[in-house]
């Protein structure tokens, strides 16, 4: 019997051995029931410092893998105060403004009343970019106003089903519609950056107030006045910064990290709002505010006296070349 255990002896070592070390492995497992307390820790940590908490992905896109990211409570918290504070005050602001202008200077009338002769102010080309420019963004500022401030406002106006239907339509046209606004921005900027370079004239008639806010004040200007200069490179360099920040936001594999994205969607939001406010108070002067000036973008002819009044540099210069054209013939003004 001693024998064959004396035989068994190195098999029975062996055995020995190995739960030596297999039992130490399963107690720990059992004596230590926080191994997910110690992720649970990780996690905390993680949370607290910002940075990611991420798996693993086999796509492409390795933002994919984030599956906790606390810095988008910075962007959250952006989005729904600085974001939204900054759109509010610009736009109620402004509307402010335009009606204490109104009540206070009223209509801007033609002190010389209609003369019934007309000068040619823009041509066809012009117009088109104009419009095409002012109906794009009107629907883009309307339909991202809806992101920011539809499910406070529309909501509870229109409910649950035509506020879904209105915001995907919404969504959709947002989309689509920030590609001709683009090409508009294009026209108009060819057709007047050389009408919109800074001059000497704008020094005096930003000293005056562009006749703004007294009756018989009218500081010469050329085809466009320094008022005019300041909504078209508002226009210009506000328009670059939506389509740039927009692209951005409509291809995120080129906006870099999720942050990035983050950022150029504060951007974009903030840009928007001002930009909105300042194109309020150029409708209000382009259409009711001010007699005469609709025509311009209208038929594209303005009363001779709207012209003189507001901009006498340009008619002259009209007037010049009208009499060194060949039979004194009218020509399309530039
Ligand atoms: C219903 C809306 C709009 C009306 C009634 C309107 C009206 C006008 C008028 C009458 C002019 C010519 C002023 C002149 O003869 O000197 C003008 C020019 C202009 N418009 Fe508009 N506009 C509208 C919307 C927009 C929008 C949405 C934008 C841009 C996003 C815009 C950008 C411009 C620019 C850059 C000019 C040239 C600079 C200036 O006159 O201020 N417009 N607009």
């Amino acid at each position: 019997m001693i024998k064959a255990i004396m035989a068994r002896m190195p098999a029975i070592l062996a055995v020995l051995v190995l739960f030596a070390f297999a039992a130490p492995e399963l107690s720990a497992q059992q004596i230590n029931p926080t191994a997910s307390a110690v992720q649970e820790e990780q996690l905390m940590r993680a949370l607290q410092s910002g940075e990611a908490v991420s798996g693993r992905v086999t796509i492409v896109d390795p933002r994919a893998a984030d599956l906790i990211k606390p810095g988008n409570k910075n962007w959250a918290a952006d989005h729904g105060g600085m974001v939204k504070t900054i759109n509010i005050v610009a736009i109620l602001g402004i509307l402010a403004v335009l009606v204490a202008f109104y009540l206070i200077r009223g209509k801007i009338r033609i002190e010389g009343g209609f003369s019934g002769r007309t000068i040619q102010r823009f041509n066809a080309i012009e117009r088109f970019g104009h419009w095409l420019l002012a109906a794009t963004f009107i629907v883009l500022a309307l339909t991202g106003l809806n992101l920011l401030f539809g499910r406070a406002l529309i909501l509870p106006l229109v409910g649950e089903g035509a506020f879904g239907t209105i915001s995907a339509w919404g969504k959709i046209a947002h989309n689509y519609l920030a590609w001709p606004f683009m090409l508009a921005l294009v026209i108009v900027f060819v057709a007047w950056v050389i009408h919109n370079l800074p001059s000497r004239t704008d020094v005096e008639w930003i000293k005056q107030g562009g006749g703004l806010f007294k009756k018989g004040v009218h500081p010469p200007a050329k085809k466009f006045n320094a008022g005019q200069k300041a909504i078209f490179w508002s226009v210009i360099i506000g328009g670059v910064a939506l389509s740039w920040t927009g692209v951005m936001l409509l291809f995120p594999e080129w906006a870099g990290s999720s942050s990035d994205w983050q950022f150029y969607q504060v951007i974009h939001a903030i840009v928007a709002g001002v930009l909105t406010a300042i194109i309020i108070a150029h409708i209000y002067i382009g259409s009711v505010g001010m007699e005469g000036a609709f025509d311009a973008m209208g038929t594209g002819q303005v009363d001779e006296n709207w012209a003189r009044e507001h901009h006498s540099l340009w008619v002259e210069e009209v007037k010049a070349r009208e009499n060194a054209a060949p039979g004194g013939a009218a020509q399309p003004a530039e």
